[in-house]
């Protein structure tokens, strides 16, 4: 069986994708934008966080109540991912953050490791792979790959868009592993960029180009 594919059905979520899809966005408010929709989205990502029950001392008695129970990971794909990284820290400031360096060939796509470290506890966390951008499929399959020759089992993915090409690779090769994502999208063009995605993300975070 596959993992969950969970597209975001949000207003305020829509709206601001329809900010970074419009060529005329610009990089401040591209960037801005990407991750205001990493903080919106990190909410329903945790719904399902294993928690511990335990007893707090108010001022007024006793409450039973819950805290997290392990930690969270997130795993960014760079560039791209990096962008997504402060929105969902706004709400898990604890997390801990390792990062995959890596570039699709714009010729073959295949993705290319260039960079990869991770914290030490990153095995008994539970692990938010992310990155924007969920095209062939092969970068975030390339990942969850790396994580799991590491030992590292609690994995889900966060996104903005995905291609289907993309999301039925990962729920082949990873069906244990749950898809997030703000948007699903039509299809690959001949270069590999998600139509109609909003471009290149890294590019646009970054102003490179
Ligand atoms: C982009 C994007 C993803 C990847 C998606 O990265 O950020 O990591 O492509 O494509 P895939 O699903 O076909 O693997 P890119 O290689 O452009 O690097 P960058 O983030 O450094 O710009
Ligand atoms: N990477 C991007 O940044 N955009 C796409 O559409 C595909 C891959």
């Amino acid at each position: 069986m596959s993992g969950k594919v969970v597209v975001f059905d949000h207003p305020l979520i829509s709206h601001k994708l329809a900010l970074i899809r419009d060529e005329n966005t610009g990089t401040k408010q591209f960037r801005e934008t990407v991750s205001e929709i990493g903080m919106l989205m990190a909410y329903e990502v945790t719904r399902d966080l294993p928690t511990l029950n335990i007893d707090v001392k108010t001022p007024c008695g006793i409450a039973h109540t819950r805290t997290l129970a392990k930690d969270v990971v997130l795993v960014p794909i760079l560039r791209a991912g990096l962008g997504m990284v402060e929105g969902i820290m706004a709400l898990i400031p604890t997390a801990k953050v390792g990062h995959v360096g890596m570039y699709r060939d714009e010729e073959t796509l295949e993705p290319h490791l260039y960079y990869a470290k991770f914290p030490k506890t990153i095995t008994e966390s539970t692990v938010l792979v992310v990155d924007p951008m969920l095209a062939t499929g092969g970068s975030v399959d390339f990942t969850i790959g790396l994580l799991k020759e590491r030992g590292i089992k609690d994995i889900r993915y966060v996104g903005l868009v995905g291609a289907p090409e993309g999301v039925a690779r990962i729920q082949k090769n990873h069906p244990d592993v749950d898809i997030y994502l703000a948007a699903l999208d039509d299809h690959l063009n001949e270069n590999g960029y998600i139509v109609p995605g909003l471009g290149d993300c890294g590019d646009r975070i970054f102003g490179t180009k």
